[in-house]
Order: C-alpha cells, then structure tokens, then sequence
C-alpha cells in the first residue's frame, strides 16, 4: 500500500501540533518542523500506518515543546534532572507536561523523555525521533553525511540509528564532555559484539 504524501500531511482526525503550553522560539519552531517533513519522507517511504504516524507526530511536536522555557518551569517538570546541563532538562520536563496534559503512550513520552541522550530500550518512535532530531537538514555540522544517512533511513534504519550513536558519542568525546550514560548504554545494545 502506498499512501501519498498529500494524504499523509492531512490525515484523518485531529492533527498533532505544537501543544498549547509549548514555549519555543520561531527558530525551534522551524526546527521541528524540518524534523516533522523528514519523518514525514520516511514514514512515506517505509509505508507506516497511519496509527504509526500519529505517534511518531506526537513525539515530534512535544520533544522540545519546553525546550525555550525558563529554568523555573523546567524545574518544576522535571525536578530530579541536572539543572541546566546542556538542555538536558527540556526532554523529561515536555514528557511529564505531556503526561500530565493525557499522553498514555510509554513509546511516544520515552521517545519525548531521553531524546538527548537515548534509550536502549526504545520502539520506533524513539529511535525514529533521535535519527530525525539529528538528521533534520537544518543543523550546519556534517551536513553531507547527515543528508546520506537521511536518505539511507527508510531502507536500513537500525544501521542508521547505531552510526547517528556513533557520531554523536564522537562529537562528545571530542568535545572532551562527558557522555551521558544513557547513550553509552544505546550505543552498547547497538554495537557490533564481535570486536575481540
Ligand atoms: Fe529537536
């Protein structure tokens, strides 16, 4: 079954958008919907059912609804993360607004909850999310590599997935920060064991 992308971007019901208590700037905006329109590519390409999409569009729009709030709100949300650690805090405090506001789908608030940093247990949706918020054309680093492995997504997305690990446990150690442990622990789970 193919399904147009005329129909994918108007699906039947109500559409998921930005939620009303989301606090983003325009160029956040912008950004979400670059990640939007490639997953969109994607779930085109893969042939996602449309109960699919609708999650992965959840996902989308609330990962970094609090992303451009203040330090008091993200607090509030999401009291036992580190304050002010790389942003780190914006994903567990949109996932718990986001429970609190009726989200009941553990795959779409883990995907919201550990999109900075991974989650070795994660469905689709997350794994779909952290590929797209890494892949989105729109950021400047790699952009030929990004853009080939946006591509290659649909086709071979556990590979593409472990390389968007790998570039991103990189950049860190190459930034000499500290790598946070739940991406080590994804990275793990995806590793190729037979390196002895
Ligand atoms: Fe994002």
């Amino acid at each position: 079954m193919t399904v147009s992308r005329e129909s994918r971007r108007t699906p039947p019901g109500p559409r998921p958008a930005l939620p009303s208590w989301a606090v983003v700037s325009p160029a956040r905006l912008e950004h979400i919907e670059r990640v939007a329109a490639l997953a969109s590519r994607w779930a085109e390409a893969m042939g996602v059912p449309d109960t699919e999409w609708q999650r992965w569009l959840r996902a989308i729009w609330l990962h970094d609804a609090l992303r451009d709030a203040p330090e008091e709100e993200l607090e509030k949300w999401a009291p036992s993360s580190t304050p002010g650690a790389g942003g780190l805090r914006h994903g567990p405090a949109s996932a718990a607004r986001a429970k609190a506001e009726g989200e009941t789908d553990r795959g779409v608030l883990d995907a919201v909850r550990y999109h900075s940093v991974g989650l070795a247990e994660w469905d689709m949706a997350g794994r779909m999310l952290y590929c797209a918020d890494y892949l989105e054309p729109g950021r400047a680093h790699l952009q030929a590599e990004r853009a080939r492995l946006a591509d290659r997504f649909p086709q071979d997305s556990g590979d593409v997935l472990r390389e968007v690990v790998r570039l991103r446990l990189a950049r860190a150690v190459e930034s000499g920060w500290p790598l946070p442990e739940p991406t080590v622990r994804l990275w793990n789970s995806l590793a190729v064991r037979d390196s002895g």
